[in-house]
């Protein structure tokens, strides 16, 4: 018998890194997800992480030593921890599939862990609930990211959209369309390293502190536009943000330069999403058909388009 749990990527509509010092953010699941098939097998934890081309067995000594050395975790290291956590001392085997691109901030390590324990739950008959999805994930990300908010785990679980602020989840609903281009700009980064730089930033210089307040007050209003469907507002709220964001040092040339082609192209707003430094942008278009519009700008300049719809669903336990 097999077990299968599956995960949604996300983007941050705002509130990113301000997120960190227990600022509110908003995120939304979208339609690529991550799938994990898990297998009991004889011996020890084995990882295949097919679009990677990457398969790893561990022994349990392994994973013991892994623990004592947290430095020394790498990529999927993290998910056979996250296993031996879930069942302590049961071998089994994971196959990992993900349309999700790794480092680019559309959430791809969350939506793995939270598939990885929805499959386990499966495989053992476990019966987790969406919180221990949910905390199980989180565990696994902190030996990626260090110190991470929660919001991805949260928004990979729960799918939708919800606003996160301090451990606590809202699920809002959407009552109208929102026309999102993501576009990436394929420059790996990582987001431990971003996370870090802007708590050096913060240590550096007290006017930080503000900054990140008002990205929290940023948020609000973003939360508000949503709810009233004022998307001109939305679109305002994205260009403030971003150039608060290139402030705290997360910003990227290449994403300037495709959140300037989307703006060129007539977009209400864009945005970098995540943690930065590379990986993906949002931009805001009019309607479904400008939104095709400045995707195909966007490819003629080299990008990685997804045009993808926002996703009300989040994990799925079971085929
Ligand atoms: O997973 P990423 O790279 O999209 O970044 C998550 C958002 C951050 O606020 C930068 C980090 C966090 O833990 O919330």
């Amino acid at each position: 018998m097999n077990g299968f749990g599956s995960a949604p990527g996300k983007i941050i509509l705002s509130g990113e890194h301000s997120v960190v010092y227990k600022k509110p953010a908003i995120a939304a699941a979208i339609d690529l997800r991550c799938e994990v098939t898990s297998k009991k097998i004889s011996n020890g934890i084995e990882i295949d992480a097919l679009d990677l081309g990457l398969k790893k067995n561990y022994s349990f000594d392994d994973i013991k030593q892994l623990k004592q050395n947290p430095d020394q975790i790498h990529g999927i290291d993290s998910l056979a921890i996250l296993a031996d956590l879930i069942v302590p001392g049961e071998s089994l085997s994971l196959k990992i599939h993900s349309q999700i691109p790794i480092s680019a901030g559309l959430g791809s390590s969350a939506a793995t862990a939270v598939s990885v324990a929805a499959s386990i739950s499966d495989l053992f008959s476990l019966d987790l609930s969406l919180e221990q999805i949910s905390n199980f994930a989180y565990q696994s990300e902190v030996f990626i990211h260090g110190k991470p908010s929660g919001i991805d785990n949260s928004i990979a679980t729960w799918g939708g959209l919800i606003v996160y602020e301090n451990s606590h989840i809202t699920r809002k609903t959407l009552n109208h369309t929102m026309p999102l281009i993501i576009a990436n700009t394929q420059v790996e980064r990582s987001t431990a390293k971003l996370v870090q730089g802007v708590s050096n930033l913060r240590n550096k210089y007290t006017f930080i502190n503000p900054l990140i307040d008002i990205f929290g007050e940023l948020t609000n209003n973003v939360i508000t536009s949503i709810d009233k469907g004022d998307m001109n507002k939305l679109g305002e709220l994205f260009n403030i943000n971003q150039g608060l964001l290139d402030a705290i040092n997360v910003g990227h040339r290449k994403l300037s330069e495709f959140i300037w082609i989307a703006r060129d192209a007539g977009a209400i707003g864009a945005k970098l999403t995540g943690a930065g430094g590379g990986g993906c942008m949002i931009a805001l278009a009019r309607n479904d058909k400008h939104a095709e519009e400045i995707a195909n700008k966007l490819e003629d300049q080299g990008a990685r388009v997804y045009i993808t719809s926002l996703s009300s669903k989040g994990v799925q336990v079971g085929k």
